[in-house]
C-alpha cells in the first residue's frame, strides 16, 4: 500500500508539473524568432528599450552584434538597462543610451538632431514605447494631448517622419510598430481624438470599463500609421509592418494593477500571460528576419503574418495622417 505521506506529496507535484505542461504547450503556439544571422554594423533604434518587451528586443539584438540605440525618457534607467546587458554579453554589440521623451515634441527634436549628428544611417526603428494609464487620471503631452493619443501615436509618428532619411540611406531597412489586437476594439473619433468625453465619464465614476479607449484606439492608430506610411514608402527599399507581442507580462499595467490583481490574476497569468523575452519574439522577427524582407504593410503575431478583424478604411487612414500632420505643425490639440 502507498504511504499515506507520499500521496500528500504527490498531489502539489503533480499539479506544478500539470501547470509546467500545460503553460509549456501554450507557449509552444506563441512563435519564436529562429534566425540567428549576425546583425554586425546594423544600427536599430528603438524606443523605450529600457523595459519589458524592447529591453528583450534589444538583449536578443545585442546578442546578434547589433548597435542600438536605447531611446528613453529616463536616461539613468536606459543606462541600467545596457550595464545589466553588457554584464551578461561582454562581447555583444555597441549599446548607446539617449534620451527621448516621445510626449514632448521639442524632446523629439532634440532628439533627432542628436541621433543625425552621431549616425549616417538607421537600418530599423522599432517604435515600442508605449503607456496603458487610467482615463481618469487624464495625463497629457507636454502639448496637452491625451497621454495615449500623444505617446503612442501622434510622437512617433512625428519621429518616423523626422528619422525617414535616415532610414532611405540604410535600404533595404526597416520601420516596426508595436500594435496589439486590442486594436480590434478601437475607434478614430476625429470629433474627440483626446478623448474628453470618455475622460469625463470615468472621472464622474459614471461608466466603468475594463476595456480603455484610450490604450485601445492608440494601437488602432499604430496599425493605420503602419499601413498609410508602408504605402508612401512603397518602393523605397523601407519596409513598414506592425505587429502584436501577445499578452505580456512587463511594467505596461503599472497604473492599473492593485496588489490584490496578482492573487486573482496568477492562474490567468500562468496560463496567458507571456515573458517579455516570450512577447519580444514577434518584435525582434519584424526587425531582422530575412524571410519578410521586401514584405511591408503586414500585421504580424506569433512570428506570422497575422488576418485583423478590424474593417480598415482608407478615408480613415489618409484623414489620420493629414490631421496628425497638422497637429505636429500646430504644436497644440485642435
Ligand atoms: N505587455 C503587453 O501585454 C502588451 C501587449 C500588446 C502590446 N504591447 C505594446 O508593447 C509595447 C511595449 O510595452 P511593454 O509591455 O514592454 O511595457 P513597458 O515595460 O511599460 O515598456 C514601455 C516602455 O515605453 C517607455 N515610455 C513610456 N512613455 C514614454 C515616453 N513619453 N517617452 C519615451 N518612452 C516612453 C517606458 O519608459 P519608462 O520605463 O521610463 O516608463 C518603457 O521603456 C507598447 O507599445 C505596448 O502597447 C504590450
Amino acid at each position: 500500500m502507498v504511504h499515506k505521506y507520499v500521496l500528500y506529496a504527490a498531489v502539489p507535484i503533480s499539479v506544478v508539473v500539470a501547470i509546467g505542461l500545460i503553460r509549456k504547450w501554450r507557449s509552444s503556439k506563441w512563435g519564436k524568432c529562429l534566425t540567428n544571422t549576425c546583425l554586425r554594423g546594423k544600427t536599430f533604434l528603438i524606443t523605450g528599450a529600457n523595459s519589458g518587451i524592447g529591453l528583450e528586443t534589444a538583449r536578443a539584438l545585442v546578442k546578434r552584434k547589433a548597435r542600438i540605440i536605447f531611446a528613453c525618457r529616463d536616461l539613468e534607467n536606459a543606462k541600467k538597462a545596457i550595464a545589466e546587458i553588457r554584464k551578461e554579453q561582454p562581447n555583444g554589440g555597441e549599446m548607446i543610451p539617449m534620451h527621448l521623451d516621445l510626449a514632448s515634441f521639442d524632446s523629439i527634436e532634440k532628439f533627432v538632431e542628436v541621433v543625425k549628428a552621431g549616425f549616417h544611417k538607421i537600418d530599423v526603428l522599432i517604435n515600442n514605447a508605449g503607456v496603458a494609464v487610467p482615463l481618469n487620471l487624464d495625463l497629457k503631452t507636454k502639448e496637452g494631448f491625451e497621454i495615449h493619443f500623444g505617446v503612442n501615436h501622434l510622437g512617433h509618428f512625428y519621429l518616423t517622419n523626422l528619422l525617414l532619411d535616415l532610414l532611405k540611406r540604410a535600404t533595404p531597412s526597416r520601420v516596426v510598430i508595436i500594435s496589439s489586437t486590442l486594436h480590434e476594439s478601437g475607434k478614430i473619433n476625429f470629433d474627440d481624438l483626446n478623448h474628453k468625453t470618455e475622460i469625463a465619464e470615468a472621472q464622474s465614476g459614471k461608466k466603468k470599463s475594463r476595456h480603455n479607449p484610450g490604450y485601445n484606439d492608440s494601437k488602432l492608430m499604430n496599425v493605420y500609421f503602419a499601413r498609410g506610411l508602408a504605402d508612401r514608402l512603397r518602393g523605397s527599399g523601407i519596409d513598414v509592418n506592425v505587429c502584436c507581442p501577445g499578452f505580456t507580462y512587463t511594467n505596461l499595467f503599472r497604473y492599473s494593477v492593485k496588489w490584490y490583481h496578482y492573487l486573482i490574476f496568477s492562474p490567468v497569468a500562468l496560463f496567458f500571460m507571456r515573458s517579455a523575452s516570450q512577447g519580444a519574439q514577434t518584435v525582434i522577427f519584424c526587425a531582422s528576419d530575412p524571410s519578410i524582407e521586401g514584405k511591408s504593410g503586414k500585421f504580424y503575431r506569433d512570428c506570422t503574418e497575422y488576418a485583423s478583424k478590424h474593417q480598415f478604411s482608407k478615408e480613415v487612414e489618409s484623414r489620420l495622417w493629414t490631421v496628425s500632420e497638422e497637429l505636429v505643425k500646430q504644436r497644440k490639440p485642435l
